[in-house]
């Protein structure tokens, strides 16, 4: 039998265990997929180790996602560009590692809002944290311009520098000007989940095609996203990130490639 996990410190609030047991379940596949706990002074000596572990692959999350790169023999293009790692694997014996937070933003999008990116233009993603690199490599890759607004801009000058392809950075300032702009719009702040600010933007200055996005997925329909469709805006909530950021691992590990089933969003939405 198969055993995988999902690794970080704090790791109890993690969903990846529902989603992938649920795949487990409705594929028949004897394997298990639970999660682990990992001390920061720990994860280095458990990473340069995993063949040991016991597991043939694992996801990772905060604060583990630069270190598990770090110490893998393997990473493929996509780690190398954004220096994380999510999803991990045996690979001959040696630790193996990709990043697939790209992909499944990507996905949710191209399976929530579908022909999002049939002219791609300009896109205005919000935020500069750590989830940023994935959404703003991802956007390029489709063929936009990005621009980044952060609370913090030099943050967003940071990662503009880094990824080049017309990326700019710009202050919360710029908001309304880069909205009457932009074709997509993604949150990738943290706001919006419980007990923070809002999202400082005004929908009524986007064009009627705006396609609007959040990277929040507790509460599924975050402030952001209640404005953006009360402006009557396409929009994709966030919960399908995480759903689709899971499909490549679990093919990796147990052989078969699942789906992102309504049956799946349902099950984690009740826990949500
Ligand atoms: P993570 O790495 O998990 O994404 P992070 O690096 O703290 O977390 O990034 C959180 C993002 O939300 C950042 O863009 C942050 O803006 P700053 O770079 O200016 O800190 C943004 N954010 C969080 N709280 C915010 C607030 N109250 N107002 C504006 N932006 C906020």
């Amino acid at each position: 039998m198969k055993h995988a996990a999902v690794i970080g410190w704090p790791i109890a609030h993690s969903r990846s265990p529902l989603i992938h047991g649920h795949w487990l379940e409705t594929l028949g596949i004897a394997g298990s997929y639970d999660r682990l706990a990992l001390e920061p002074e720990r994860a280095e000596a458990f990473f340069r180790d995993f063949a040991a572990s016991g597991l043939v692959g694992a996801n990772v999350t905060i604060p583990h996602k630069e270190i598990a790169a770090r110490c893998a023999v393997r990473h493929d293009a996509i780690v190398e560009k954004l220096g994380v790692a999510n999803t991990l694997w045996l690979e001959d014996g040696v630790l193996a590692a990709t990043n697939t937070d790209q992909a499944g933003f990507l996905a949710n999008l191209d399976a929530g809002a579908p022909g999002w990116d049939a002219n791609p233009e300009v896109a205005l993603v919000i935020g500069a944290g750590g989830a940023t690199a994935a959404v703003v490599n991802g956007l390029i890759e489709r063929g936009f311009s990005v621009q980044v607004a952060n609370r913090t801009v030099e943050r967003a000058e940071a990662l503009a520098l880094r990824f080049g392809h017309g990326t700019t950075a710009h202050d919360f300032a710029a908001i309304p000007a880069l909205a009457r702009q932009a074709g997509l719009v993604v949150n990738a702040t943290s706001l919006g989940m419980k007990g923070e600010g809002k999202v400082p933007i005004d929908f009524s200055l986007c064009r009627d095609t705006t396609v609007v996005t959040d990277i929040v997925y507790v509460p599924l329909v975050t402030d952001f996203l209640a404005r953006a469709s009360a402006r009557g805006l396409r929009t994709v909530d966030g919960l399908g990130m995480l759903l689709h950021q899971a499909v490549p691992g679990f093919e990796r590990w147990f052989g078969v490639r699942p789906k992102v089933t309504p049956a799946l969003r349902q099950i984690i939405e009740a826990d949500l």
